[in-house]
Protein backbone atom coordinates (compact mmCIF):
# COMPACT_ATOMS: atom_id res chain seq x y z
CA UNK A 1 0.00 0.00 0.00
CA UNK A 2 1.59 3.22 -1.15
CA UNK A 3 1.00 6.65 0.71
CA UNK A 4 1.64 9.90 -0.81
CA UNK A 5 4.54 9.93 1.09
CA UNK A 6 6.28 6.78 -0.69
CA UNK A 7 5.37 8.11 -3.49
CA UNK A 8 7.64 10.87 -3.80
CA UNK A 9 10.29 10.21 -5.89
CA UNK A 10 14.47 11.42 -5.38
CA UNK A 11 13.96 13.10 -8.75
CA UNK A 12 11.14 15.42 -7.67
CA UNK A 13 12.22 15.99 -3.95
CA UNK A 14 16.26 15.80 -3.60
CA UNK A 15 16.20 19.14 -6.10
CA UNK A 16 15.46 20.88 -2.61
CA UNK A 17 18.27 19.81 -1.15
CA UNK A 18 21.11 23.03 -0.64
CA UNK A 19 24.23 21.24 -2.06
CA UNK A 20 27.19 22.95 -0.48
CA UNK A 21 28.21 20.07 0.71
CA UNK A 22 28.92 18.03 -2.33
CA UNK A 23 29.42 14.48 -0.66
CA UNK A 24 31.03 11.70 -3.49
CA UNK A 25 29.80 8.47 -1.70
CA UNK A 26 30.74 6.91 0.87
CA UNK A 27 34.55 6.58 1.74
CA UNK A 28 34.48 4.35 4.71
CA UNK A 29 32.75 3.08 7.62
CA UNK A 30 34.42 2.29 10.63
CA UNK A 31 33.67 0.17 14.07
CA UNK A 32 35.43 0.01 17.15
CA UNK A 33 35.51 -3.68 18.46
CA UNK A 34 37.41 -5.55 21.28
CA UNK A 35 39.05 -7.39 18.74
CA UNK A 36 39.60 -6.46 15.17
CA UNK A 37 41.76 -9.28 14.34
CA UNK A 38 39.07 -11.64 14.64
CA UNK A 39 35.90 -9.17 13.64
CA UNK A 40 38.06 -9.00 9.82
CA UNK A 41 38.04 -13.05 9.50
CA UNK A 42 34.85 -12.77 10.25
CA UNK A 43 33.94 -10.05 7.78
CA UNK A 44 36.05 -12.01 5.19
CA UNK A 45 34.80 -15.94 6.06
CA UNK A 46 30.97 -14.69 6.36
CA UNK A 47 30.76 -11.29 4.06
CA UNK A 48 33.42 -11.82 1.40
CA UNK A 49 35.47 -9.18 2.36
CA UNK A 50 38.86 -8.59 0.72
CA UNK A 51 41.70 -7.71 2.86
CA UNK A 52 42.84 -4.11 2.15
CA UNK A 53 45.19 -2.52 4.33
CA UNK A 54 46.59 -3.08 7.85
CA UNK A 55 48.28 -0.74 10.44
CA UNK A 56 49.16 -1.74 13.82
CA UNK A 57 52.42 -2.43 15.83
CA UNK A 58 54.42 -3.13 13.12
CA UNK A 59 53.70 -0.10 10.81
CA UNK A 60 54.48 1.90 14.07
CA UNK A 61 50.61 2.22 15.50
CA UNK A 62 51.31 1.92 19.24
CA UNK A 63 47.77 2.70 20.44
CA UNK A 64 45.42 1.47 17.91
CA UNK A 65 45.55 -1.48 15.57
CA UNK A 66 43.09 -1.43 12.01
CA UNK A 67 42.32 -4.07 9.52
CA UNK A 68 40.64 -2.51 6.33
CA UNK A 69 38.67 -5.02 4.37
CA UNK A 70 36.47 -3.84 0.62
CA UNK A 71 34.10 -5.61 -1.23
CA UNK A 72 33.23 -3.34 -4.80
CA UNK A 73 32.61 0.05 -3.09
CA UNK A 74 32.17 -0.71 0.50
CA UNK A 75 35.34 -0.16 2.83
CA UNK A 76 35.14 -1.23 6.42
CA UNK A 77 37.57 0.19 8.69
CA UNK A 78 38.05 -2.62 12.31
CA UNK A 79 40.13 -0.71 14.93
CA UNK A 80 40.81 -2.05 18.49
CA UNK A 81 42.76 -0.36 21.15
CA UNK A 82 46.30 -1.94 22.49
CA UNK A 83 46.43 0.20 25.04
CA UNK A 84 44.23 0.61 28.73
CA UNK A 85 41.66 3.58 29.43
CA UNK A 86 41.86 4.93 25.80
CA UNK A 87 39.41 6.79 24.12
CA UNK A 88 38.27 3.56 21.87
CA UNK A 89 37.98 1.18 24.86
CA UNK A 90 35.64 3.95 26.94
CA UNK A 91 33.45 3.69 23.65
CA UNK A 92 33.46 -0.43 23.66
CA UNK A 93 33.34 -0.61 27.44
CA UNK A 94 29.83 1.84 26.78
CA UNK A 95 27.90 0.79 23.43
CA UNK A 96 29.97 -2.83 22.37
CA UNK A 97 31.12 -2.82 19.39
CA UNK A 98 29.43 -0.45 17.27
CA UNK A 99 30.05 2.04 14.48
CA UNK A 100 32.30 4.94 14.87
CA UNK A 101 32.25 7.15 11.73
CA UNK A 102 30.54 7.29 8.42
CA UNK A 103 33.62 8.59 6.19
CA UNK A 104 32.24 10.41 3.53
CA UNK A 105 34.43 10.95 0.49
CA UNK A 106 34.53 14.80 -0.71
CA UNK A 107 36.48 16.76 -3.37
CA UNK A 108 37.66 19.23 -0.46
CA UNK A 109 37.88 18.10 3.32
CA UNK A 110 38.80 21.94 4.36
CA UNK A 111 35.75 22.97 3.06
CA UNK A 112 33.22 20.64 4.11
CA UNK A 113 34.36 21.21 7.59
CA UNK A 114 34.27 24.86 7.42
CA UNK A 115 31.05 24.89 5.68
CA UNK A 116 29.44 22.24 7.85
CA UNK A 117 31.06 23.50 11.30
CA UNK A 118 29.91 27.31 10.55
CA UNK A 119 26.06 25.80 10.04
CA UNK A 120 26.38 24.31 13.99
CA UNK A 121 28.46 21.45 13.80
CA UNK A 122 30.55 20.35 16.47
CA UNK A 123 33.93 19.91 15.12
CA UNK A 124 35.30 16.46 15.93
CA UNK A 125 38.51 16.81 14.17
CA UNK A 126 40.07 20.01 12.44
CA UNK A 127 41.22 19.29 8.73
CA UNK A 128 44.73 17.62 8.60
CA UNK A 129 46.79 16.65 5.95
CA UNK A 130 48.15 13.49 5.78
CA UNK A 131 51.01 12.65 3.68
CA UNK A 132 53.37 9.46 2.61
CA UNK A 133 55.20 8.58 -0.63
CA UNK A 134 52.19 7.82 -2.01
CA UNK A 135 50.58 11.35 -2.13
CA UNK A 136 48.53 12.93 0.43
CA UNK A 137 44.70 12.43 1.82
CA UNK A 138 43.19 15.51 3.81
CA UNK A 139 40.55 14.38 6.51
CA UNK A 140 38.38 16.45 8.98
CA UNK A 141 35.61 15.38 11.08
CA UNK A 142 32.22 16.65 13.09
CA UNK A 143 29.96 14.73 15.38
CA UNK A 144 26.47 13.41 14.87
CA UNK A 145 24.10 11.44 17.18
CA UNK A 146 25.56 9.73 20.00
CA UNK A 147 29.04 9.26 19.49
CA UNK A 148 29.41 8.85 15.85
CA UNK A 149 31.22 10.78 14.03
CA UNK A 150 31.36 11.97 10.45
CA UNK A 151 34.91 12.09 8.74
CA UNK A 152 35.05 14.02 5.43
CA UNK A 153 37.77 12.45 3.13
CA UNK A 154 39.58 14.34 0.58
CA UNK A 155 41.89 11.75 -1.22
CA UNK A 156 42.56 12.45 -5.11
CA UNK A 157 45.66 12.82 -4.57
CA UNK A 158 46.65 9.86 -3.20
CA UNK A 159 47.19 7.06 -5.07
CA UNK A 160 47.78 4.48 -2.03
CA UNK A 161 46.21 1.09 -0.76
CA UNK A 162 44.39 3.63 1.80
CA UNK A 163 45.42 6.62 3.78
CA UNK A 164 49.07 7.40 4.96
CA UNK A 165 50.04 5.28 8.19
CA UNK A 166 48.10 2.06 6.49
CA UNK A 167 50.04 -0.49 4.34
CA UNK A 168 48.79 -2.94 2.14
CA UNK A 169 47.57 -6.16 3.84
CA UNK A 170 48.18 -9.47 2.66
CA UNK A 171 47.23 -12.48 3.73
CA UNK A 172 46.62 -16.05 1.61
CA UNK A 173 43.09 -15.99 3.06
CA UNK A 174 40.85 -14.52 0.47
CA UNK A 175 37.44 -16.16 0.43
CA UNK A 176 35.00 -15.27 -2.63
CA UNK A 177 32.98 -11.88 -2.75
CA UNK A 178 29.42 -12.47 -1.83
CA UNK A 179 28.56 -9.34 -4.64
CA UNK A 180 27.91 -6.86 -2.34
CA UNK A 181 28.45 -3.72 -4.28
CA UNK A 182 28.01 -0.41 -2.09
CA UNK A 183 26.40 1.03 0.92
CA UNK A 184 22.10 2.07 -0.10
CA UNK A 185 21.80 3.60 3.36
CA UNK A 186 22.49 3.46 6.74
CA UNK A 187 20.41 3.86 9.74
CA UNK A 188 20.56 5.55 12.99
CA UNK A 189 18.62 4.96 15.80
CA UNK A 190 18.16 8.13 18.14
CA UNK A 191 15.96 8.84 21.54
CA UNK A 192 13.05 9.81 23.14
CA UNK A 193 11.68 12.91 20.59
CA UNK A 194 15.08 13.08 18.97
CA UNK A 195 14.49 12.46 15.12
CA UNK A 196 13.48 15.82 14.23
CA UNK A 197 16.10 17.37 15.92
CA UNK A 198 18.55 14.86 13.95
CA UNK A 199 16.60 15.81 10.75
CA UNK A 200 16.89 19.38 11.40
CA UNK A 201 20.89 18.69 11.64
CA UNK A 202 21.32 17.15 8.29
CA UNK A 203 19.45 19.58 6.81
CA UNK A 204 20.57 22.50 8.16
CA UNK A 205 24.23 21.70 8.74
CA UNK A 206 24.39 19.27 5.87
CA UNK A 207 22.17 20.56 3.50
CA UNK A 208 20.32 17.13 2.82
CA UNK A 209 16.42 16.73 2.30
CA UNK A 210 13.94 14.88 3.66
CA UNK A 211 13.04 12.16 0.78
CA UNK A 212 10.01 10.16 2.96
CA UNK A 213 8.53 10.18 6.67
CA UNK A 214 7.33 6.91 8.72
CA UNK A 215 5.05 7.32 11.39
CA UNK A 216 3.74 5.09 14.15
CA UNK A 217 0.39 4.81 12.51
CA UNK A 218 2.96 3.32 9.54
CA UNK A 219 4.86 0.90 11.79
CA UNK A 220 3.16 -0.29 14.56
CA UNK A 221 2.91 -3.65 15.23
CA UNK A 222 0.65 -4.98 18.81
CA UNK A 223 4.17 -4.38 20.51
CA UNK A 224 6.48 -2.54 18.09
CA UNK A 225 6.23 1.43 17.44
CA UNK A 226 8.74 3.69 15.91
CA UNK A 227 9.07 6.99 13.74
CA UNK A 228 11.40 7.57 11.04
CA UNK A 229 12.40 9.91 8.34
CA UNK A 230 14.93 9.84 5.49
CA UNK A 231 17.01 12.03 4.70
CA UNK A 232 19.04 12.44 1.48
CA UNK A 233 21.75 14.31 0.19
CA UNK A 234 21.28 16.28 -2.76
CA UNK A 235 22.43 13.70 -5.36
CA UNK A 236 20.90 11.14 -3.47
CA UNK A 237 24.23 9.35 -3.05
CA UNK A 238 24.04 9.43 0.60
CA UNK A 239 20.67 8.02 2.48
CA UNK A 240 20.38 8.57 6.22
CA UNK A 241 17.02 7.40 8.00
CA UNK A 242 16.41 8.33 11.30
CA UNK A 243 14.44 6.06 13.39
CA UNK A 244 12.95 6.72 17.29
CA UNK A 245 11.39 5.15 19.24
CA UNK A 246 7.45 5.44 19.84
CA UNK A 247 5.07 4.23 22.23
CA UNK A 248 4.00 0.96 21.80
CA UNK A 249 2.54 -1.82 24.50
CA UNK A 250 6.09 -3.20 25.04
CA UNK A 251 9.52 -1.89 24.40
CA UNK A 252 9.86 -1.19 21.03
CA UNK A 253 13.38 -2.29 18.93
CA UNK A 254 14.41 0.70 19.10
CA UNK A 255 14.45 1.23 22.26
CA UNK A 256 16.11 -1.89 22.97
CA UNK A 257 18.27 -0.93 20.54
CA UNK A 258 19.18 2.66 22.76
CA UNK A 259 19.14 0.51 26.10
CA UNK A 260 21.59 -1.69 24.67
CA UNK A 261 23.74 0.67 22.86
CA UNK A 262 23.60 3.39 25.66
CA UNK A 263 22.27 6.03 23.17
CA UNK A 264 22.17 6.56 19.26
CA UNK A 265 23.85 5.13 17.03
CA UNK A 266 24.19 3.43 13.85
CA UNK A 267 21.57 0.71 13.89
CA UNK A 268 21.77 -0.66 10.18
CA UNK A 269 23.60 -1.08 7.28
CA UNK A 270 22.04 -1.63 3.85
CA UNK A 271 24.46 -3.15 1.51
CA UNK A 272 23.28 -3.34 -2.20
CA UNK A 273 23.52 -6.35 -4.75
CA UNK A 274 22.95 -7.30 -7.94
CA UNK A 275 21.74 -10.33 -7.59
CA UNK A 276 20.22 -10.99 -4.03
CA UNK A 277 19.33 -14.83 -4.08
CA UNK A 278 23.02 -15.30 -5.35
CA UNK A 279 23.99 -13.12 -2.84
CA UNK A 280 21.51 -14.06 0.35
CA UNK A 281 22.32 -17.81 -0.81
CA UNK A 282 26.28 -17.22 -0.23
CA UNK A 283 26.22 -15.23 3.24
CA UNK A 284 23.70 -18.41 4.84
CA UNK A 285 26.21 -20.42 3.36
CA UNK A 286 29.17 -18.66 5.26
CA UNK A 287 26.85 -18.90 8.40
CA UNK A 288 25.21 -15.20 8.53
CA UNK A 289 21.56 -15.79 9.84
CA UNK A 290 18.55 -13.54 9.00
CA UNK A 291 15.11 -12.63 10.08
CA UNK A 292 12.73 -15.19 8.69
CA UNK A 293 9.05 -14.07 8.46
CA UNK A 294 6.26 -16.66 8.34
CA UNK A 295 6.19 -18.26 5.06
CA UNK A 296 2.19 -16.99 4.61
CA UNK A 297 3.46 -13.82 3.97
CA UNK A 298 4.25 -15.16 0.28
CA UNK A 299 0.37 -16.62 0.04
CA UNK A 300 -0.87 -13.16 -1.48
CA UNK A 301 2.61 -11.38 -2.09
CA UNK A 302 2.59 -11.13 -6.00
CA UNK A 303 -0.88 -9.63 -5.30
CA UNK A 304 0.74 -6.76 -3.63
CA UNK A 305 3.42 -6.54 -5.54
CA UNK A 306 2.53 -7.55 -9.24
CA UNK A 307 4.89 -9.29 -11.72
CA UNK A 308 8.21 -9.84 -10.69
CA UNK A 309 11.45 -11.15 -12.76
CA UNK A 310 12.80 -13.76 -10.30
CA UNK A 311 10.55 -16.77 -9.28
CA UNK A 312 9.03 -16.50 -5.89
CA UNK A 313 10.36 -20.04 -5.01
CA UNK A 314 13.41 -18.93 -3.99
CA UNK A 315 13.03 -15.99 -2.43
CA UNK A 316 10.58 -18.04 -0.20
CA UNK A 317 13.48 -20.29 0.51
CA UNK A 318 15.40 -17.67 1.73
CA UNK A 319 12.94 -15.44 3.33
CA UNK A 320 13.73 -12.23 1.11
CA UNK A 321 10.77 -9.59 0.92
CA UNK A 322 9.38 -7.84 -1.80
CA UNK A 323 8.09 -4.50 -1.88
CA UNK A 324 6.87 -2.15 -4.61
CA UNK A 325 6.52 1.73 -5.03
CA UNK A 326 5.40 3.73 -8.37
CA UNK A 327 8.87 3.50 -9.58
CA UNK A 328 9.55 -0.54 -9.18
CA UNK A 329 10.15 -2.91 -6.96
CA UNK A 330 12.84 -3.99 -4.13
CA UNK A 331 13.79 -7.25 -2.83
CA UNK A 332 15.26 -7.25 0.61
CA UNK A 333 16.32 -9.52 3.91
CA UNK A 334 17.34 -8.18 6.98
CA UNK A 335 20.10 -10.17 9.21
CA UNK A 336 19.45 -10.78 13.08
CA UNK A 337 22.22 -8.34 15.20
CA UNK A 338 25.59 -9.33 13.89
CA UNK A 339 26.73 -8.50 17.79
CA UNK A 340 26.17 -9.74 21.38
CA UNK A 341 24.26 -6.88 22.14
CA UNK A 342 21.52 -6.83 20.03
CA UNK A 343 21.92 -3.64 18.49
CA UNK A 344 23.92 -3.64 14.75
CA UNK A 345 22.40 -5.22 12.09
CA UNK A 346 22.79 -5.66 7.91
CA UNK A 347 20.02 -5.34 5.38
CA UNK A 348 20.94 -6.85 1.77
CA UNK A 349 18.58 -4.66 -0.83
CA UNK A 350 18.36 -5.15 -4.28
CA UNK A 351 16.94 -2.28 -6.12
CA UNK A 352 14.47 -2.68 -9.71
CA UNK A 353 13.50 0.70 -9.87
CA UNK A 354 12.24 1.09 -6.77
CA UNK A 355 13.82 4.25 -4.87
CA UNK A 356 11.82 3.55 -1.06
CA UNK A 357 12.99 1.33 1.44
CA UNK A 358 10.62 -1.74 1.97
CA UNK A 359 7.46 0.45 4.15
CA UNK A 360 4.98 -2.62 2.95
CA UNK A 361 7.60 -5.19 4.70
CA UNK A 362 7.38 -2.99 8.18
CA UNK A 363 4.62 -4.85 9.81
CA UNK A 364 5.92 -8.58 8.54
CA UNK A 365 9.24 -7.50 9.50
CA UNK A 366 8.89 -6.08 12.94
CA UNK A 367 6.44 -9.12 13.89
CA UNK A 368 9.63 -11.37 13.05
CA UNK A 369 12.02 -8.70 15.07
CA UNK A 370 9.95 -8.71 18.07
CA UNK A 371 9.79 -12.96 18.19
CA UNK A 372 13.82 -12.23 18.63
CA UNK A 373 12.87 -9.82 21.29
CA UNK A 374 10.67 -12.40 23.29
CA UNK A 375 13.94 -15.04 22.80
CA UNK A 376 15.82 -12.57 24.51
CA UNK A 377 13.65 -11.66 27.14
CA UNK A 378 13.96 -7.99 26.12
CA UNK A 379 10.09 -7.54 24.82
FE1 LIG B 1 16.99 -0.12 5.65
Amino acid sequence: MATDNTSLSLEKIVPQADDFLPLLGTDYVELYVGNAKQAAHYYQAAWGFQPLAYRGLETGSKKTVSYVLQQDKIRLVLTSPLEQDGPINAHINRHGDGVKTVALLVDDATRSWEETTRRGAQSFLAPETMEDADGKVVISGIHTYGETIHMFVERSAYKGVFMPGFREWKTSYAPPSAGLKYIDHMVGNVGWNEMNKWCEFYAKVMGFAQLISFDDKDISTEYTALMSKVMSNGNGRIKFPINEPAEGRKKSQIEEYIDFYNGAGVQHIALATDNIIETVTTLCNNGVEFLYVPVSYYDTILERVGKIDEDLAPLKELGILIDRDEEGYLLQIFTKPVLDRPTMFFEIIQRKGAQSFGKGNFKALFEAIEREQENRGTL
